[in-house]
């Protein structure tokens, strides 16, 4: 470590019952380490003795340091994603004190770590990290006299910054404590077992039943149950139910989370469908949308000025998708904000201006600080998010849950078919409030978006086809990715897609920007995607078509089933069944995710576990 800083990202696990802690902190841990997997560590109770074990690497390598008989009935474990310097064995978690009396594991930033850290030395004490949480570690030990509550409720106060922790006292082997500020905390209330992770994911296997800890709150954890705390005082909770299974975080077959998540898609999208609409026979009503989560009036969408949609990554071309139907539909201007620049470029926003943030994981740091920024000035936020009790669905005003089940591999697929789906529900919703659509009109678009499922089956037929195409192109070291109007943010979402997986340079851009620079770069080993939907631009991409021919460029085009032409200007053609812009966004995006897949699995790559990436991005 560089500057001291420790991580911010990771991800945490305790477990406290009658079973087999070890396992299942590292069952827990190896489901969190889309979380980051630098390294990883363990501390345990073994016949009242606390031991830990660190290693740098991956869960798998933590593991290969365990002995199988390494079983007890309290562990605490953290994988780790670093921010500042090299991963190493001695900045890994768990940390203690010198005395080993406390031990921790910690998700998060503790921003005065330098002042804690001075004082503290100023007194004597020595570190054998360089992380500030092992000053947390050191300060519980401090106040420590044998009430461990009492001395981790002492020691919250002085923290500035963010945390998750979990934290054990070497003399209590049947008591765990969590607390949360700002990193999120998920508490599962199992039969005899309690546990703690960064998300709920770890927790399923055991229990449903979860309690996602607020900020400031504290948790005691023992194998009878839990207390929930806040101001030093125990306060009533309300465990949620959890729909997603265990079995639904498990590879199921698939070789990859990847894969599996793509291939997932028809029946994610009919489920979010089918939970969010209903057409009436009666044809002259509209089509119920269930807007369970926005409990905002319809005369809110009547008077609101603009909208600005926030977002990072995958998300951000969800939200790059979405204007294109906001505007058709609801008829109101609405731009897509990448919520990094968003949060710092001091935005002109007012009242009258409607935020969505877009997120999977409902914790990404940008995102987040945007919509407590637009909460601060009068915006109402609605959230379209994936992971249930997440910090941004608490922080919105309405929240549409995409209930896509856990995603697991780091680069986001189904989530993103998902958030299509959700904005698409959203302007209908919008649409219909604002009378900018009738009841016809919004049948129809419904309608429309209930036929995703076959359309989604039908697409991942021609996975082997293209598979041989990604053979062909596996070797090359550069790609462009170019479409127009929705094709263009899908464009850019093929060549995320396939840089964040296969490491092959590539970019996306709007093919009517490819004369102002990025034609320079054509030539014969410059493969160019381009989405070529038929639609209102077809015409003006197949002029593009022809300028990249003209220069002797490999061609790739995703095109319409029922284009006759094409192929005989392009190299290769996948072809795709969809009638409607919002089918088309839809359905292009799964060969552009395949395409990604199968390149990096020939290329030999860690498809769910790319390097330097981790799934949420909880720091700047
Ligand atoms: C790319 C990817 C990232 C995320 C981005 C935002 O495949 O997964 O670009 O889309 O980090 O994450 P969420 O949606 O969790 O806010």
């Amino acid at each position: 470590m560089t500057n001291g800083r420790e991580i911010a990202m990771c991800g945490i696990v305790g477990f406290v019952g009658r079973g087999n802690a070890v396992k299942a902190v590292v069952e827990g841990l190896r489901a969190l380490e889309y979380r980051g997997y630098d390294s990883a560590g363990i501390a345990f109770f073994k016949k009242n003795k606390l031991t830990s074990v660190r290693a740098c690497g991956r869960v798998a390598d933590l593991e290969a340091k365990l002995s199988d008989s390494e079983s007890s009935e309290l562990a605490i474990g953290h994988t780790r994603w670093a921010t500042h310097g090299a991963p190493s064995e001695r900045n890994s978690h768990p940390h203690s004190d010198p005395t080993g009396t406390i031990t921790l594991v910690h998700n998060g930033i503790i921003d005065n770590y330098a002042t804690l850290k001075a004082e503290l030395e100023a007194e004597g004490a020595k570190f054998s990290s360089d992380t500030d949480s092992e000053i947390v570690a050191h300060l519980i030990a401090k106040e420590y006299k044998g009430d461990l509550l009492a001395a981790v409720e002492s020691v919250l106060p002085k923290l500035d910054g963010t945390f998750a922790f979990g934290i054990v006292a070497k003399d209590k082997p049947d008591t765990l404590i969590g607390a949360r500020r700002g990193s999120p905390l998920a508490v599962g209330i199992g039969e005899n077992e309690t546990l703690l992770a960064s998300d709920a994911v770890p927790v399923l296997p055991h229990t449903r039943k979860v309690v996602f800890l607020e900020d400031d709150q504290v948790v005691v954890m023992t194998a009878d149950g839990i207390t929930v705390r806040e101001n030093g005082k125990e306060i009533p909770f309300t465990p949620t139910e959890i729909a997603w299974s265990a079995e639904a975080a498990q590879k199921g077959g698939y070789a990859h989370f990847m894969l599996k998540e793509i291939f997932e898609q028809p029946q994610v999208l009919r489920s979010l469908v089918h939970n969010r609409i209903h057409i009436p026979e009666d044809a002259s009503l509209p089509p119920e949308l269930n807007m369970e989560g926005i409990d905002i009036p319809a005369d809110y969408f009547r008077g609101i000025s603009r909208i600005v949609m926030i977002a990072q990554g995958t998300a951000y071309h969800a939200g790059m998708v979405a204007r294109n139907m906001i505007e058709r539909v609801a008829k109101i201007a609405a731009y897509p904000e990448y919520a990094a620049d968003f949060r710092y470029r001091d935005p002109i926003l007012d009242p009258s201006v409607l935020v969505i943030a877009i997120t999977q994981s409902g914790e990404t740091m940008d995102t987040l600080h945007g919509v407590k920024l637009a909460k601060e000035r009068g915006c109402k936020v609605i959230s379209v998010v994936n992971t249930v009790g997440s910090s941004i669905a608490r922080e919105s005003d309405g929240v549409f849950y995409m209930h896509c089940g856990p995603e697991i591999g780091v680069a986001s697929t189904k989530a993103f078919t998902g958030m299509i789906a959700s904005l698409y529900i959203l302007s209908l919703h919008m649409g219909l409030a604002r009378g900018t659509i009738d009841a016809a009109e919004a049948r129809r678009r419904a309608a429309d978006l209930a036929n995703v499922g076959p359309r989604a089956d039908s697409v991942l037929t021609t996975a082997n086809y293209i598979r041989r195409i990604a053979m062909k192109y596996k070797d090359n070291g550069n790609f462009l990715f170019l479409g127009r109007g929705t094709g263009w943010p899908l464009a850019m979402e093929g060549a995320l897609k396939l840089k964040e997986v296969s490491y092959i340079h590539a970019e996306g851009y709007d093919a009517a920007e490819m004369k102002h620079g990025p034609i320079a770069l054509i030539d014969e080993n410059l493969p160019a995607l381009f989405i070529a939907l038929k639609g209102r631009r077809y015409d003006k991409v197949l002029g593009n078509i022809q300028e990249v021919r003209a220069r002797g460029g490999k061609i790739i085009a995703i095109a319409s089933h029922d284009d006759h032409e094409i192929d005989k200007l392009v190299d290769d053609v996948i072809y795709v069944r969809a009638e409607s812009g919002i089918m088309n966004s839809i359905v292009c995006s799964i060969p552009l995710q395949l395409l990604a897949y199968y390149i990096a699995e020939a290329r030999g790559c860690d498809v769910d576990k790319p390097k330097n990436l981790a799934k949420s991005v909880t720091v700047e």
